[in-house]
């Protein structure tokens, strides 16, 4: 029996991924950019048993059967063929940071799978290998890979569709104060948000302009400049939701605080505070600004009817085994 345990953050995506041109390989229409979050973390062990008749899943104690066991079967599937084993697997997961507070936690979670399962099996892979094999299981995964500040190009097939590093961690201290605001569930998920994009008259004009946003984006992280950022992560996160909003059927994740906390931020904005809003397939909204600010937004955030708690996050490292593997 082999065991290893790996650890990985989730990300934040600065300039997001909506869209795939292959939905089974997970290449998306469009390349983006994000920061991994420090302090939350998805730990992951994953042991190959001979006396194992199926793979098993115990999620934050609780044994999953159904879908979600299903996913992470296939990854181990691809993970077995990479390694020549026939053995299946008993994996246990945990997360550290509150579930059911509708923060992702695929990404970090199929990126401390990926890195588990391989070294379990005995498999000796670059990042950008990691990278290419977590994006199969979770698209955003493949940028938790990568430590600090990550960019994923789309590519035009599985070989070319990674994520890499453009600035480690300590590059700049970004705060993300994560506005919980509602605890519920989504009624779709990003997988099948996916599959719609396309309908929506709006994502051509959205993915034909990316590359324009993230090189902007690119260019505001590595110069540390925050008003560059503000405008263009903002600008990104809208189109999304634009996206969403007019796909058949619409995908409508905005509760009226996530509005108070979007209206709260640029009026902040306005009168000099530096903070901008992004926000993913969910109600919460990702309030980032300058590390030194991070205390004085989450508390602000915490005044707002409707906000039920504030996470705060700084940028953090790539997914790893424990002990290194
Ligand atoms: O990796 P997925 O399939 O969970 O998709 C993530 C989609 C967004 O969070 C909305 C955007 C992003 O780039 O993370």
């Amino acid at each position: 029996m082999t065991t290893s345990t790996a650890q990985a953050s989730p990300n934040i995506a600065l300039i997001k991924y909506w869209g795939n041109r292959d939905h089974f390989l997970r290449i998306p229409s469009n390349s983006s950019l994000s920061m991994n979050l420090d302090g939350l973390v998805s730990r992951t062990q994953v042991s190959f048993d001979p006396g194992l008749e199926a793979d098993r899943l115990t999620l934050n104690e609780q044994e999953i059967i159904g879908p979600a066991l299903q996913r992470v079967s296939v990854l181990l599937e691809r993970v077995r063929g990479m390694a020549g084993l026939k053995q299946f697997a008993n994996v246990t997961s945990s997360n550290n940071f509150p579930i059911g507070t509708g923060i992702a936690s695929s990404a970090s979670a199929f990126a401390a799978l990926t890195v588990a399962a391989t070294a379990a099996a005995g498999l000796k892979l670059t990042t950008q290998e990691l990278s290419r094999l977590a994006r199969t299981a979770s698209g955003s995964a493949c940028r938790s890979i990568p430590a600090g500040f990550v960019e994923w190009q789309a590519g035009q097939d599985d070989a070319d569709s990674y994520a890499f590093s453009i600035a480690p961690p300590d590059h700049w201290d970004l705060g993300d104060c994560i506005a919980i605001t509602s605890e519920t569930h989504k009624p779709v998920g990003s997988t099948e948000g996916h599959t719609l994009a396309d309908s929506s008259p709006l994502q051509a004009a959205r993915v034909a302009t990316t590359p324009q946003r993230l090189a902007q984006c690119r260019r505001a992280v590595l110069e540390r400049d925050f008003d560059a950022l503000a405008d263009v992560v903002e600008l990104d996160a809208n189109m999304m939701h634009a996206v969403m909003i007019t796909s058949a059927p619409p995908l409508l994740y905005w509760q009226p605080a996530t509005l108070a906390v979007m209206h709260a931020v640029q009026d902040w904005r306005s009168s000099g505070l530096p903070v901008c809003y992004t926000i993913d397939a969910g109600p919460n909204v990702h309030v980032l600004c300058p590390g030194e600010k991070v205390d004085l937004v989450a508390a602000r955030l915490r005044q707002i009817p409707g906000v039920n708690d504030v996470l705060t996050a700084h940028p953090g490292g790539g997914a790893h085994c424990l002990p290194a593997c």
